[in-house]
């Protein structure tokens, strides 16, 4: 019988762009139940400098990396820093992306690669970097952020759709060799949620009234929304479930 289900007490967790949106919000759950936090963000330091006062607020420890995903040694960056600060990490949210919103056709190479670097390839380099250290205390959670998007692409959003697809496939084929050594990995699947990447597009009602017809639920939801499911899929709470994909998303996957 596994008691306090949800401590995080001793666990150390890095959730890259946690600084704002569904990251700061996971970041601020596990805090909630006493990890202490690395945030990793890109380049909105007054933002992520508010998320580790509202962190540390809380009487945990909480330390911040600016760090660029798109870039190709991003992943060993990182890893750098946390052996540096002595931080050795149990729970991995990767979270952050990049979308960029325009017709298939219009495309550049450029934007294809900033979308796939950060999306995929940073998560797939920094699971290496930081699961042997998991493997070794044979207890980890990692949890990806992927989209409604994976199953319902928007037609202008199309590297963006398939990387998060791309990180389900790595979830899947990671899972299962990492159950034996206690580490967990999954993903969830946010639908529309309001947070700074949209908040633009969702202030036009008319845009927002279209966006709302296709959720069964009938709203927008908040990034508070992710939290539960992550705390759960990172704690002991969630040992027993392991390469899933779960959508958070008040139903918009239905496609009704
Ligand atoms: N909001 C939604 O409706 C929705 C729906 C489905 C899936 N999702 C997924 O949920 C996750 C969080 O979305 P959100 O809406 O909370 O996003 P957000 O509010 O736009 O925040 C994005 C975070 O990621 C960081 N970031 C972006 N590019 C980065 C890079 N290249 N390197 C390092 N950090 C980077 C940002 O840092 P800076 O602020 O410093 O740039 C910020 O902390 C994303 O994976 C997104 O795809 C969101």
């Amino acid at each position: 019988m596994i008691k306090n289900l949800f401590n995080l007490k001793g666990k150390t967790a890095l959730v890259t762009g946690g600084s704002q949106g569904i990251g700061k919000v996971i970041s601020l759950a596990l805090a909630e139940y006493g990890a202490d936090i690395v945030i990793n963000y890109r380049s909105g330091q007054e933002l992520a400098q508010k998320t580790y006062l509202e962190i540390t607020s809380m009487g945990v420890k909480c330390s911040l990396i600016q760090c660029d995903l798109s870039l190709l040694d991003s992943a060993k960056t990182i890893s750098g820093f946390l052996q540096e600060n002595n931080l050795e990490i149990d729970i991995l949210v990767l979270n952050a992306s990049v979308q960029v919103r325009k017709p298939w056709i219009e495309v550049t190479p450029e934007e294809y690669e900033l979308q796939l670097n950060t999306n995929f390839r940073a998560s797939l380099f920094l699971v290496q970097e930081l699961y042997p250290s998991m493997q070794k205390k044979n207890w980890g959670r990692i949890l990806t952020v992927g989209s409604v998007q994976q199953i319902r692409p928007h037609q202008q959003m199309i590297v963006y759709s398939a990387s998060k697809m791309a990180q389900v496939s790595m979830v899947k084929s990671l899972a299962p060799q990492f159950a034996p050594f206690g580490v967990t990995i999954n993903n969830i699947a946010p639908g529309a949620i309001l947070t700074g990447r949209n908040e633009e597009v969702l202030a036009d009602a008319k845009y927002k009234a279209i966006v709302e017809s296709k959720i069964p639920v009938g709203y927008v939801g908040e990034a508070e929304d992710c939290a539960s499911l992550s705390l759960v899929l990172c704690s002991d709470a969630g040992r027993y479930i392991t390469g899933q994909d779960m959508f958070v998303d008040g139903g918009m996957s239905l496609n009704v």
